[in-house]
């Protein structure tokens, strides 16, 4: 095989992400968990950006924490211990619309309780919420699984919720590899 690889679906996600993002920006991860990705967030909003977290496992914010206070950036961060289905009861009114960027990573928590997952009802109202306050040329990055029992579920009605999105504003992209064995990841992206 050559040297040349298609990205990875989180490779990817990032690439997308990336290109929404600018200094002074504000991006939400809606699944912290350990926090690479809130890190990535962090590192890409700047100093004067702003990043706002959800998860409902103390130890992964306890994690998370950790590892943006060692890179330094925990003062971009706000990390919230709520359901990201809450986020708009949580977040400021005046966020609404400023999003650039909004993280999803489904599942659980790698190295954590496999039973606790995230769940298609509470995973389907965070994404609509996230979708209306996104800012004009927002995108949502959101990584499906589908090999944990619930996940194959979750992962197809997000499809259906996302196939509906009216494309007269809304790009809606699903990202995967077809040949891999063992329900690998596949990335939905949706730019509003
Ligand atoms: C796959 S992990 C996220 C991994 C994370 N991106 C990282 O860098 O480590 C999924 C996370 O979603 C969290 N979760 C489950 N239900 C949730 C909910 N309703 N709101 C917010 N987070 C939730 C879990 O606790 C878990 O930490």
């Amino acid at each position: 095989m050559s040297g040349w690889r298609i990205p990875s679906v989180l490779w990817q996600a990032k690439l997308l992400l990336r290109e929404r993002l600018t200094v002074g920006g504000i991006a939400v991860d809606a699944t912290v968990g350990n926090g690479h990705d809130t890190l990535f967030l962090a590192e890409n909003v700047g100093e004067t950006g702003r990043v706002f977290g959800f998860d409902i496992q103390k130890e992964a914010l306890e994690s998370a924490e950790a590892r943006l206070h060692d890179a330094g950036l925990l003062s971009r961060v706000t990390l919230f211990h709520e359901g990201h289905e809450r986020l708009s009861e949580v977040l400021l009114p005046e966020v609404k619309g400023q999003i650039q960027a909004v993280t999803f990573n489904l599942g659980y928590l790698p190295g954590g309780d496999k039973q606790i997952v995230t769940r298609p009802d509470t995973t389907l109202l965070a994404l609509q919420s996230a979708y209306d306050w996104l800012a004009p040329g927002g995108l949502i990055a959101a990584v499906l699984y589908s090999g944990h029992p619930g996940g194959k579920q979750e992962a197809n009605e997000v499809l259906d919720w996302a196939k509906r999105l009216n494309q007269k504003h809304t790009q809606v992209l699903w990202y995967q590899f077809l040949n891999q064995q063992n329900d690998p990841p596949t990335l939905l992206a949706i730019s509003k």
